[in-house]
């Protein structure tokens, strides 16, 4: 009898294993989408005036994507740019501390060995570099210092052409828009009422003012500059900037550099941003069209520096020079450029697209960036759908021999024994 029920045991096993196995390809299955992990990129835009920091980051998995990188923070470095510590270098180092710490709380601190850190120097140091090189050398010797002793992966402090800083700055308003593949004297630009004091000799050390240089003069004295608030002596004095007398091409801008018809969208950001952003907000002046380009730039550089100041509360730090941006603005666009009314209708000002602030920093990153490997995906044990059928078959047949096996022998029980 023991035998008979031993004999029962394999195909009741094999039974119970087949309906595992089928209850177990039957449970209903979720696509389990993990957490994608992040990537960071840190970027210190180190301007003429001051110096900020954006932290990007995007998924690890779709970094060859258009449109996925986006800014996770920033942190704007307290005090002046880079390029004003030529007297202090290790000064321009520790002046980034703040924003470095800032940083190593914003990236996840299994992420920090990984973040790429880049600095890009711009207007203020390609001009120190130009009038004293050894001073550059030694601020960007300084910034490097510091930078080094964070947990980040440092790829280098380097000065941005004027050349890179238009072409990164494209490369991130295109790739925001995710359609990549697929922008005692008198100074008539001053308000009258406004006066400064500059050394002579600092005069003279602009790359502008060079070549109007005395053989001899006494480079500490000081010189008063006031503001005459001439709008036309402005335009005139910034329109000599722009040189349209020779063209080696079919057509130029100016200065000799070629330039295709103006046709389609563009983005006008940063400075344009600002200049624009103060006719409009500040002043409360319409710039909707060209035309009111003009008359706002007027505007703002027929007011006295009394007038200005009651219309603009507590804007004191660049509010001279609003005319002058104004004016250059202006200019650039329409002589420059030659946007005409029509096409100026294709321009926006704007400081950010999808939250993230356009200028040359993403679009610097992401070129450089490229060198970085991918992780590794994360990967999930799963069965695809051809296998799942075939375990099925498995089970079934496995569950269908059982019970076959199981009736012969409960069959042969009940016949009576023949020997
Ligand atoms: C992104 O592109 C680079 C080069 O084309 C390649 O090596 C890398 O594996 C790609 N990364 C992902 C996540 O597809
Ligand atoms: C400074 O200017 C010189 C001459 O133009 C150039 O060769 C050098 O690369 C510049 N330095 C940096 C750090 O860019
Ligand atoms: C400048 O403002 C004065 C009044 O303050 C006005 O008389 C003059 O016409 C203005 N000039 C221009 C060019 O707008
Ligand atoms: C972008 O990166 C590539 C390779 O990393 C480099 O050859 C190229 O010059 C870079 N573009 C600019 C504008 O610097």
């Amino acid at each position: 009898m023991a035998g008979k029920v031993l004999s029962l045991l394999p195909p009741l096993l094999l039974a119970a294993a087949g309906l595992a196995g089928l209850l177990l390809l039957c449970v209903p299955t979720r696509d389990v989408r993990e957490p994608p992990a992040l990537k960071y990129g840190i970027v210190l835009d180190a301007g003429s005036s001051h110096t900020s920091m954006f932290v990007y980051k995007w998924p690890a998995d779709k970094e060859n994507d258009t449109g996925i990188v986006g800014q996770h923070s920033s942190c704007d470095v307290p005090g002046g740019g880079i390029s004003s510590y030529a007297d202090n270098p290790p000064g321009a180092g520790q002046s980034l501390v703040e924003c470095l710490e800032q940083a190593l709380r914003d990236v996840p601190k299994d992420r920090h060995a990984g973040t790429p850190l880049y600095l890009g120097a711009t207007a203020g140091m390609r001009l120190l570099n130009l009038t004293n090189p050894e001073a550059s050398a030694s601020v960007l010797a300084a910034v490097t210092r510091m930078l080094t002793q964070y947990p980040f992966d440092f790829r280098g402090a380097h000065i941005l052409s004027g050349q890179d800083e238009g072409v990164f700055g494209w490369v991130t308003a295109n790739y925001l828009l995710e359609n990549f593949i697929k922008t005692h004297g008198f100074h008539p630009c001053w308000p009258k009422g406004f006066s400064t004091q500059v050394l002579l000799g600092d005069v003279y050390q602009s790359p502008c003012t060079a070549a109007q240089q005395p053989q001899a003069f006494n480079s500490s004295a000081r010189v008063s500059l006031s503001g005459s608030s001439d709008p036309h002596l402005c335009r005139d004095l910034v329109s000599g900037l722009f040189s349209f007398s020779s063209c080696p091409f079919s057509r130029c801008s100016f200065n000799g550099v070629f330039q295709p018809p103006v046709a389609g969208n563009f983005i006008a950001f940063s400075a344009f941003f600002y200049t624009v952003n103060f006719l409009r907000t500040s002043m409360g002046l319409p710039v909707a069209t060209l035309q009111q380009l003009e008359a706002a730039s007027v505007n703002v550089c027929n007011q006295t520096w009394a007038q200005l100041q009651a219309r603009v509360p507590g804007q004191r730090a660049h509010l001279a020079d609003y005319c002058a941006g104004a004016m250059f603005v202006q200019q650039l666009l329409s002589r420059g450029y030659g946007f005409d009314e029509r096409t100026f209708g294709g321009v926006t000002f704007q400081k950010k697209a999808a939250d993230t602030a356009v200028g040359w920093a993403l679009g610097y990153m992401l070129n450089l960036t490229n060198l970085i490997p991918a992780d590794p995906p994360g990967l999930r044990k799963g069965t695809d759908f051809s296998s799942w059928v075939v375990l099925l078959l498995i089970f079934a047949s496995a569950l269908l021999a059982s019970l076959v096996l199981l009736l012969r022998q409960v069959h042969s029980a009940k016949l009576p024994s023949t020997i």
